[in-house]
């Protein structure tokens, strides 16, 4: 696990756009956090760092937005779903792994849907402009994805 100090927003998606450059096929990332902690804001660097320069919104409404950097970054916001059976109503499972990365916004309601190999990003502490984000890497290609930006200056 690495425990970050964000004091900004900047701050956040620059933590964010650092994955995004090193992310692999097939990457989940998992977004913990109540409304207003981040989790979008953390997409969007995701999508930055992997080259996507277009708009990224929250896709509370529509449920998925797909932002197409040098690999398709899958943006989930599983707000309205009610467990595992409505994301697998919505064709959600195809998406997840494959060529593309995948981030996912209340993930909670759709438990068990992602496995056991992800990266959770786990957004508290929320102070103004201040966020404790701890990313937890399971399985042994997100604990090196996570390794991969160890040297972020905290
Ligand atoms: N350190 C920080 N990291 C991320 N967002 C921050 C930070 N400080 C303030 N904010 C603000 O918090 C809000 C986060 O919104 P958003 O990403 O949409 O939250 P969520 O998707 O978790 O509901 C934004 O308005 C952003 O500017
Ligand atoms: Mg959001």
């Amino acid at each position: 696990m690495i425990e970050f100090t964000s004091k900004s927003e900047i701050q956040t998606l620059n933590l964010a756009q650092q994955l995004g450059k090193h992310a692999f096929p097939g990457a989940v990332v998992l977004l913990t956090g109540n409304l207003g902690a981040g989790k979008t804001v953390f997409a969007k660097g995701l999508a930055q760092g992997l080259g996507f320069d277009g708009l990224v919104k929250s896709p509370t409404y529509n449920i998925m937005n797909i932002y197409q950097g040098t690999l398709p970054l899958i943006h989930f916001d599983l707000y309205r779903l009610n467990g595992v059976d409505d994301f697998h109503g919505i064709g959600g499972e195809e998406y997840i792994g494959s060529q593309n990365v995948c981030a996912i916004e209340w993930h909670e309601h759709a438990q068990g849907a992602f496995g056991d190999e992800y990266l959770e990003v786990e957004i508290g502490d929320i102070e103004e402009n201040e966020r404790t984000i701890n990313l937890i890497a399971k399985g042994i290609k997100h604990e090196e994805w996570l390794d991969s930006i160890h040297d972020i200056n905290n």
